[in-house]
């Protein structure tokens, strides 16, 4: 199994309350995440039946954040990071959250520029 080496620069100052995209770092051999191999089944899987522009009950999510598209995403990301990458949590709201392994892959990809393929 693949190892994310996640450099989580866990802040000289303490306790933020949220994760940042600039307290991760992209490891240095890069990142094989891309849009196509991970981030979009990450999206329809854990964000996009509330999210998707076509979802017939958004349940109150903004209809500015839909997250169909890589172009979507890709302009979302340092949002899509603040609420549900690496330890940051608040997305999505109900109990079925992705595994922290996921948040991770998500962070990294994020970190790395957010390819698209
Ligand atoms: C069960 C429905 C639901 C799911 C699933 C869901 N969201 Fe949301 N989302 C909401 C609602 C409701 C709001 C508006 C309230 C809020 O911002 O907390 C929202 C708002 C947002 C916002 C806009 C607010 C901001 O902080 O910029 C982002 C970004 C977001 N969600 C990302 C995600 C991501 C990424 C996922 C998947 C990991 C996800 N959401 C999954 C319901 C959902």
């Amino acid at each position: 199994m693949r190892k994310y080496t996640l450099l989580l620069a866990l802040l000289v100052g303490g306790c933020a309350e949220w994760t940042e995209l600039e307290d991760v770092s992209c490891p240095p051999e890069g990142t094989d995440l891309t849009w196509e191999n991970f981030a979009r089944g990450f999206m329809i899987a854990h964000c996009n039946s509330c999210h998707s522009v076509d979802t017939p009950d958004r349940q109150g999510a903004p209809r500015a954040y839909v997250f169909d598209t890589y172009e979507q995403a890709h302009a979302l990301r340092e949002r899509i990071f603040i609420r549900s990458a690496a330890d940051n949590v608040t997305m999505p709201p109900g109990p079925d959250d992705p595994p922290l392994e996921e948040r991770d892959m998500l962070a990294e990809w994020i970190a790395c520029g957010a390819p698209a393929d």
